[in-house]
């Protein structure tokens, strides 16, 4: 156990996609988990590992009630508006939750001395690769108000390590996907924007088919290129990466992906293999600010955290997700 008997580590978030396969996995190790969500995107029913508390960042006494009342030694810290198009259309929403919000948190880690924290972050921090594979030292030029913010909040844990000693590990994920293999949670998104699942639904005719947001990229079949990692990856990516910080009482960021890219159409072909049947899919034009390959080197994690993807093949990572999605949405069968 990370901190012997006593203390629980805070998950903001932990009902969400990511957040509660970090909870799983955390549960798995034997650490005590308590999740602060305010459930406005989280699901109560994902919250299966720890106690619940409901509650927003922005309720800082709510917030220091719960550091008290369990003992926080270290916090996870997922809780964020993530959809990139939506945060264009409403910047103020997307500084105000999530800036203004991990502002709260971390002057309530300072409150109770709760000094080391793991951050959701993002490869939109990078804005348009300049090189590819990309790796940590890559600049980061978001292009986003989304991955401005998460710029801004690795700016605040740089900032509030020099003046407080917050020691906060930022991990940038390219594109997480698929669903814990024992399909006890999964991805469910309202709205969904993401293209497995968005695929998924095609195949299970559901929703009007899929677009392909433009085929005249510069790749070999002219989709956009990602780099997906299994959110089971990305969890045990996340307990490794808690360990780090706790060991090496340092502030740094890894990058978390597959290292493999596959293009919109693979993945479609992939979606098509493992469901069985045809994805309904028609060539729309370009999503704004889409770049055409986002491929992560993340030999830093692999080095450092000791962390070897389990899932690198996009098939294996959509089979996971078929098969939440027929357990979450069952008139799809
Ligand atoms: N796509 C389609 N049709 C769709 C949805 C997506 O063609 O209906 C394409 C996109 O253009 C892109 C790829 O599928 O090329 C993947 O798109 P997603 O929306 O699934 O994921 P993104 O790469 O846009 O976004 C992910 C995360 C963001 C993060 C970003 C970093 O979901 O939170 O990576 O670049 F900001």
């Amino acid at each position: 156990m990370l901190f012997g008997k006593a203390g629980a580590v805070l998950v903001t978030g932990g009902a969400g996609y990511v957040g509660s396969h970090i909870c799983k996995a955390l549960g798995a190790c034997g650490i005590e988990v308590v999740v602060y969500d305010n459930l406005w995107i989280g699901h109560e029913d994902f919250v299966k590992w720890g106690t619940l508390e409901r509650g927003s960042l922005h309720d800082t006494e709510k917030l220091s009630e719960v550091f008290k009342k369990h003992n926080i030694r270290a916090v996870m810290h997922f809780a964020a508006f993530s959809y990139v198009g939506e945060s264009v259309k409403d910047p103020s929403s997307y500084y105000g939750n999530n800036v203004v919000g991990t502002l709260a948190l971390l002057d309530t880690m300072v409150e109770h001395g709760v000094s080391h924290l793991v951050f959701s972050s993002t490869s939109a921090t990078y804005g348009m690769p300049l090189t590819t594979p990309i790796n940590e030292t890559h600049p980061q030029r978001p292009i986003n108000p989304y991955g401005k913010t998460k710029l801004v909040i690795e700016s605040m844990i740089d900032d509030f390590d020099v003046a407080y000693g917050i020691k906060g590990v930022k991990l940038r994920y390219f594109n997480a996907a698929g669903a814990d293999p024992e399909c006890e949670i999964g991805e469910d998104h309202d709205p969904e924007t993401h293209l497995i699942p968005l695929a998924l639904d095609a195949a299970a005719g559901r929703g009007p088919g899929l677009t392909i947001f433009g085929d005249d990229y510069d790749t070999e079949d002219g989709t956009c290129i990602r780099d997906y990692i299994h959110v089971t990856d990305l969890a045990d990516a996340h307990v490794k990466a808690l360990e780090y910080v706790i060991e090496s009482n340092e502030t740094t960021a890894f990058n978390l992906g597959n290292g493999n890219g596959f293009s919109v159409k693979e993945v479609i072909k992939a979606v098509e293999k493992v469901t069985g049947r045809p994805v309904n899919a028609a060539i729309g034009p370009r999503r704004d600010g889409d770049p055409s390959a986002l491929v992560a080197s993340s030999d830093k994690a692999r080095r450092l955290l000791l962390w070897e993807p389990a899932y690198p093949g996009i098939e294996d990572i959509v089979r996971d997700a078929w098969q939440w999605y027929q357990k979450r949405f069952p008139s799809s069968d």
